[in-house]
């Protein structure tokens, strides 16, 4: 089949749609009709040609949602109709890492899905004779996209998929690092660095778990007073008196848990700093530049204080993100309040831009 794209020709240059080919579901895949997708750092991250794993060309986009519309051989847990969210970290619940109950770092199709293959090694993308690499196992800036049975997570039908689609990356990254790495219990303190998507879902996520005391670390007014939205209750502007200010009102010890979502790493030793004595938790949640390191003093980790990385916020795609999307369907996780512009796909580059000036929080492209 023919569908409309948005293609990375080279990096640095504005994304090009246009027409690509895609082949049907072999056997374990499943064609998806892409009904919307959010535009997450990452992608521009690619585009931009920072990334020294990146490859053009490429079909970008992975904050997938859509409506399943074939599956090939041996496919069973997914039929037409059903609604789903793409998941650019699979869970095949087989691999030594999915049945350990330790890790959503599933090991299944790694290799294939980091040099742009699906798991056979082949594409289903191509242009005339020309093959296409996918992106993150994913490549949801396009009309349908073809992926393993594996890396899709089954939602309730009745939730709107260009809401639900922030889950498949940047709200679930913040939710899950306060629900299932913090595991943040009621009446904590907790301490959240940057207001982006993932910032918000950290403050999102702690308020659901209960937390009594929730302080927003970000430069931008607008940004702080949507976390004041969804629960915070202290605002601070950023800089090292932030540290000094979280300390000072909490007896001097700090919060008992610490969420680090702007990939700084300046600002991931300020969240460190910030965890309290004994046995405070600091999160890392957002991604810091290839070959940058951490800076922390031991005698922070001596005393108690504990650091912890996820990706995906240790969510194990197929079976936590749709409980995610019932929590929101029961009113208990605002996701609408994180999409600030919804463009069509033609704009995807206007979506860049928006995200360039830290326009608003995230843009979702409607198909
Ligand atoms: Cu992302
Ligand atoms: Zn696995």
């Amino acid at each position: 089949m023919q569908i409309r794209a948005a293609v990375l020709e080279e990096f640095g240059k504005p994304l090009v749609v246009q027409d690509v080919g895609l082949d049907g579901p072999k056997a374990g895949e499943v064609l998806v009709r892409v009904q919307a997708c959010g535009v997450c750092h990452t992608d521009l991250y690619t585009a931009s040609g920072v990334d020294p794993s990146g490859y053009a060309p490429t079909v970008l986009g992975h904050e997938g949602a859509g409506v399943v519309e074939a599956v090939g051989e041996g496919v069973t847990s997914l039929a037409p109709g059903d609604h789903v969210l793409t998941l650019f970290s699979p869970q095949c619940r087989e691999c030594v890492h999915c049945t350990s109950g330790k890790t959503n770092i599933c090991l299944a199709i790694r290799d294939e899905q980091n040099q742009g293959y699906l798991p056979d090694h082949t594409t289903r993308l191509h242009r005339g004779d020309e093959r296409i690499r996918h992106f993150m196992g994913t490549s949801t800036f396009a009309e349908a996209t073809v992926m393993p049975e594996i890396a899709l997570a089954k939602v309730p039908r009745e939730a709107p998929l260009d809401v639900l689609c922030t889950l498949a990356c940047g709200a679930t990254t913040g939710i899950g690092a306060a629900l299932y790495i913090a595991k943040v219990e009621p009446g904590a303190t907790v301490a959240v660095f940057g207001a982006g998507l993932v910032g918000l879902g950290a403050v999102a996520g702690a308020k659901l778990a209960g937390a009594e005391r929730i302080f927003i670390v970000d430069p931008s007014a607008d940004r702080r007073a949507k976390a004041v939205d969804l629960g915070a209750t202290d605002e601070l502007d950023g800089g090292e008196e932030a540290v000094a200010r979280i300390l000072e009102e909490t007896g001097g010890f700090g919060a008992d848990y610490t969420f680090e979502a702007t990939g700084l790493v300046d600002v991931m030793r300020q969240a460190v700093e910030a965890a309290r004595m004994g046995w405070g938790q600091c999160v890392i949640a957002g991604v810091a530049g290839r070959g940058e390191t951490l800076n922390v003093i031991p005698r922070y980790l001596i005393t108690g204080r504990r650091i912890a990385g996820a990706s995906f916020g240790g969510a194990r795609g197929r079976d936590d993100v749709p409980a995610l999307a019932r929590l929101y369907l029961e009113g208990k996780l605002p996701l609408e309040r994180f999409i600030s512009h919804h463009l069509p796909l033609a704009q995807v580059n206007e979506a860049f831009e928006l995200m360039e000036r830290q326009d608003g929080i995230r843009t979702v492209l409607t198909f």
